[in-house]
C-alpha cells in the first residue's frame, strides 16, 4: 500500500496521530496480519525532535485505535474481529524513535485502563470494586494506594460524599493514590476525579431514556487513575496524587432527600435541592481532603458534571474553569499538543451569590437554568482553599465519543489521560 500524507511541508508532529489511526483500520479492513511501515521524514519540514516524535506518534495512533472493549461479546464471529497484530515502522533513527515511544505506549496503557473502567458495566463496577481495581493496578508501580470506606468517610466528617452514597447498596469509598517521582519540588499536584459509577439522579430521579449513558459517570475517577497508572510506569519526575471519590447515586428508603442539610468535611453546610447534583457534592469532601491531607500547590479536579456543558461546548471541547490563567494556559496548551482540546470558561462573583442559602452556608444548585456549567464550578470553588491553584475540568462532553476519532474509537474516550501526563512532562518536569 501507498499512503498519501498530504503536502509534506504542512504536516507537524500531531498530524501523525490520524495518519496513524487510519492506517491501522485500513490494514484491519485489508484483513492484515503483520504490516511494515517504510517511513521516512525526508522533504518534510520537521525539526530533529519531531521526526521521532511523528514515529512515536504514528505508532501510539495505532495502539490507541485499536482499543476495543469486547469481552461481553461471546458470539461475536472471528471476521468480525480486528486482525492486525503486529505494527512495525522502519525509521531514519531507530534509538530515539524507540525511546519515544516508550514512554508513549505507557501513556497508552493508562489510556487503557482508563478505557476499561469507563466501559466496564455498574453491576460490576461499582465504588468497593473500583477501588480494589485501583488497588491491584497501582500498587506494583510502586504507587501508595489507601482506601476509606464508609466508616471511615463518616469519621472525618465527609457528610456530602455519605449523603450522595447513602441511598445505595453499595457503599462509598474514597481512594488516594500517592506518586513521589521527584525528590524535591517546588510543585505538588492533585489530580481529584468525580467516580459516580451510576447516577440514577436519586430521588430527583433521571427520565429513563438515556439513562444506561450514567454508568460512564465515573469518567473522572477513571481518569485520574489511568493517569496516575502512565505517569508512574514512566516514571515521571513529579510528585503527583490522585484523590477519587466513588459513590452510586440511587433513589431508595436510605437515600437523601431534596432539602436534606449536610455537614461538608470542610465544615461548611449544604442544602441537597437536587439529588441529581450529586457530583459537586462528592467532590467538596474529595477535593477538602486532598487540601488537608496532601497541601498540594495546584489541583485539577475532572468531572462528568454538568449536561450544561454539553450545551455549551458539544463533543469538541471539554470546559475548564480555573482560578488562575496562567495556570488555565498551560493546561490548554497542553490539551492542543495531544489533541484533546479545552476551551476556558469564565467565573464570576454572581454566579457564587447564586448558591447562597437561607437555611445552609450553600445550596448545591442555583434554581434557574441559567450558567449551568459555572454554578456547579463555583459550588466546588467554595472548597478551594487560599492560595491553592485549582482548574475543573468538566468533561461531561468528551468522555465518551459516538464516533471513531483519531486515537479515540467510538465509546469511552479517556479524555485527559493524555492531556494531563502532557501537562505534567511539558510544566511539571522541566
Ligand atoms: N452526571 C450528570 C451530568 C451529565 C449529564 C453527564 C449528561 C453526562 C451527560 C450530573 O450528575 C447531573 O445530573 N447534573 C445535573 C445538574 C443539575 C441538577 C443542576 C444536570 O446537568 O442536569
Ligand atoms: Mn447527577
Ligand atoms: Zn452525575
Amino acid at each position: 500500500m501507498v499512503v498519501g500524507l498530504g503536502k509534506p511541508e504542512e504536516l507537524k508532529a500531531p498530524d501523525f496521530e490520524k495518519i496513524g489511526s487510519s492506517l491501522t483500520a485500513l490494514l484491519n479492513q485489508k484483513k492484515a496480519v503483520n504490516a511494515d511501515v517504510a517511513f521516512t521524514t525526508e522533504g518534510m519540514h520537521l525539526k530533529h525532535h519531531e521526526a521521532h516524535d511523528a514515529a512515536a506518534r504514528m505508532a501510539q495512533a495505532a495502539l490507541l485505535s485499536a482499543y476495543r472493549f469486547d469481552k461481553y461479546l461471546t458470539k461475536e464471529p472471528k471476521d468480525k474481529k480486528p486482525t492486525l497484530k503486529h505494527l512495525a515502522f522502519t525509521v531514519d533513527n531507530p534509538a530515539k524513535a524507540k525511546k519515544a515511544f516508550a514512554d508513549a505506549e505507557k501513556v497508552a496503557n493508562g489510556v487503557y485502563l482508563t478505557r476499561d473502567l469507563v466501559s466496564e458495566t455498574p453491576n460490576i463496577l461499582y465504588p468497593e470494586s473500583f477501588a480494589a481495581i485501583i488497588k491491584k493496578e497501582l500498587t506494583p508501580l510502586g504507587i501508595k494506594v489507601k482506601v476509606l470506606d464508609e466508616k471511615d468517610i463518616v469519621r472525618h466528617g465527609m457528610g456530602a460524599l455519605e449523603a450522595v452514597g447513602q441511598g445505595s447498596a453499595r457503599p462509598p469509598r474514597l481512594v488516594t493514590m500517592e506518586y513521589k517521582g521527584a525528590g524535591k519540588s517546588d510543585k505538588n499536584v492533585c489530580f481529584v476525579g468525580k467516580g459516580v459509577t451510576f447516577d440514577t439522579g436519586g430521588i430527583s430521579l433521571k427520565p429513563g431514556p438515556g439513562m444506561e449513558d450514567m454508568k460512564w459517570d465515573m469518567a473522572g475517577a477513571a481518569v485520574v487513575t489511568g493517569l496516575m497508572k502512565a505517569l508512574a510506569a514512566r516514571g515521571a519526575k513529579v510528585n503527583a496524587v490522585g484523590v477519587v471519590a466513588i459513590a452510586e447515586n440511587m433513589p431508595s428508603g436510605t437515600a437523601c432527600r431534596p432539602s436534606d442539610i449536610v455537614t461538608s468535611m470542610s465544615g461548611q453546610t449544604v442544602e441537597i435541592l437536587n439529588t441529581d447534583a450529586e457530583g459537586r457534592l462528592i467532590l467538596c469532601d474529595a477535593l477538602w481532603y486532598a487540601q488537608e491531607e496532601f497541601k498540594p500547590t495546584h489541583i485539577v479536579d475532572l468531572a462528568t458534571l454538568t449536561g450544561a456543558i454539553i450545551i455549551a461546548l458539544g463533543h469538541e471541547y471539554a470546559g475548564i474553569f480555573c482560578n488562575d490563567d496562567d495556570f488555565a494556559k498551560d493546561l490548554i496548551t497542553s490539551g492542543k499538543s495531544v489533541g484533546e482540546e479545552l476551551w476556558q470558561m469564565p467565573l464570576n462573583d454572581a454566579w457564587d451569590k447564586a448558591i447562597d442559602s437561607p437555611a445552609a452556608d450553600m445550596k448545591n444548585i442555583s434554581g434557574g437554568r441559567d450558567a449551568g456549567s459555572a454554578i456547579g464550578a463555583h459550588f466546588l470553588k467554595r472548597f478551594i482553599q487560599d492560595g491553592v491553584k485549582w482548574a475543573h475540568l468538566d468533561i461531561a462532553g468528551v468522555a465518551w465519543s459516538t464516533k471513531d476519532r483519531a486515537s479515540v474509537p467510538k465509546g469511552a474516550s479517556a479524555f485527559g489521560v493524555r492531556l494531563l501526563d502532557q501537562y505534567v512532562a511539558e510544566f511539571c518536569e522541566k
